[in-house]
């Protein structure tokens, strides 16, 4: 991927590994717009770093990101990179009834409807720009921790939907990224303690990571035990699932569904 000169829009750039990549690609001589829900964060990012453009918005609405992408096409018509990087994880009780029933497809909404709306919003401007696409999942779609069981089937989702448009997209020129982190220490990750194999990076350590592999063409980033739970998938795939359940259960909410 180039990665100076282009004009970037990240979900969820207001926090954790968005704003890591955000100030990252501004140090590298980038246009960044950052986005995310809550306007009192949006403006603390622009108070401490006023070179980064900030736009609120929700990518589970599809009525915000329909308004967001009229607004950004208008103001930054050189668009060239979108980074679909605004997520939750949520730790669920399976074994009993949600008392939510609609809240329990909040990730859905985020992680992978977030994803797939902001794409399509987007799509024509990318092309028009051979732009790049960066879609972030997890290392969590190859391997689930079960204690976060819908968080799990979403990153498994973004991780077949971004090889389809990968090759839907082959013939137009627009790149697309698949960035699938490991553990990093960000509020998402807040209740996920070192210890049963798992291991915590910072946000600063996987910007280090993901350029050195953005500079090569990579196309599907894998750092740290992001690899390594590929490559346990394929080899011990019993092992590696029951590890995670071990290191994964005392975080499932007692009584709550
Ligand atoms: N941390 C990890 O261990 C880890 C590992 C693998 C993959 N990931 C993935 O990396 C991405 C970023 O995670 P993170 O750890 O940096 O999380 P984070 O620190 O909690 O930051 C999440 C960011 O997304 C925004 N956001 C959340 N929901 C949103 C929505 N509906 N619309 C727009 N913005 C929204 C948040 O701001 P508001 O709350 O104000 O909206 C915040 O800016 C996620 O996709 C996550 O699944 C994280």
């Amino acid at each position: 991927m180039k990665i100076t000169g282009r004009t970037i829009l990240i979900t969820g750039g207001s926090a954790g590994i968005g704003l890591a990549f955000a100030l990252k690609f501004l140090e590298l001589g980038n246009q960044v717009i950052v986005t995310g829900r809550r306007q009192t964060v949006l403006d603390e990012v622009k108070a401490k770093y006023p070179k980064l453009h900030t736009i609120q918005g929700d990518v589970a609405d599809p009525v915000q990101i329909a308004s967001l992408a009229t607004r950004v096409k208008a103001e930054y018509p050189r668009l060239d990179v979108l980074m679909n990087n605004a997520g939750i994880m949520l730790h669920k009780n399976l074994k009993v009834p949600a008392t939510d029933l609609d809240g329990l497809m909040a990730e859905m909404n985020i992680n992978v409807g977030g994803v797939i709306r902001m794409t399509s919003a987007f799509i024509d401007i990318l092309a028009a720009n051979k732009g790049t696409v960066i879609n972030v999942s997890s290392g969590l779609a190859f391997v689930p921790l079960p204690s976060a069981p819908i968080y799990c089937a979403t990153k498994a989702a973004i991780h077949s939907y971004t090889q389809s448009l990968r090759f839907q997209l082959e013939e137009t020129g627009v790149e697309v990224i698949e960035l699938m982190p490991p553990a990093v220490k960000t509020e998402l990750s807040a209740e996920i303690a070192e210890g049963d194999g798992i291991a915590l990076m910072t946000a600063d350590q996987l910007v280090k990571q993901s350029f050195a592999s953005l500079k090569t063409g990579a196309l599907e980033i894998r750092p740290g035990q992001a690899k390594q739970l590929a490559l346990m998938r394929r080899l011990a795939p019993d092992f590696i699932n029951r590890q995670l359940w071990k290191a994964s259960k005392k975080l499932v909410p007692v009584g709550l569904g």
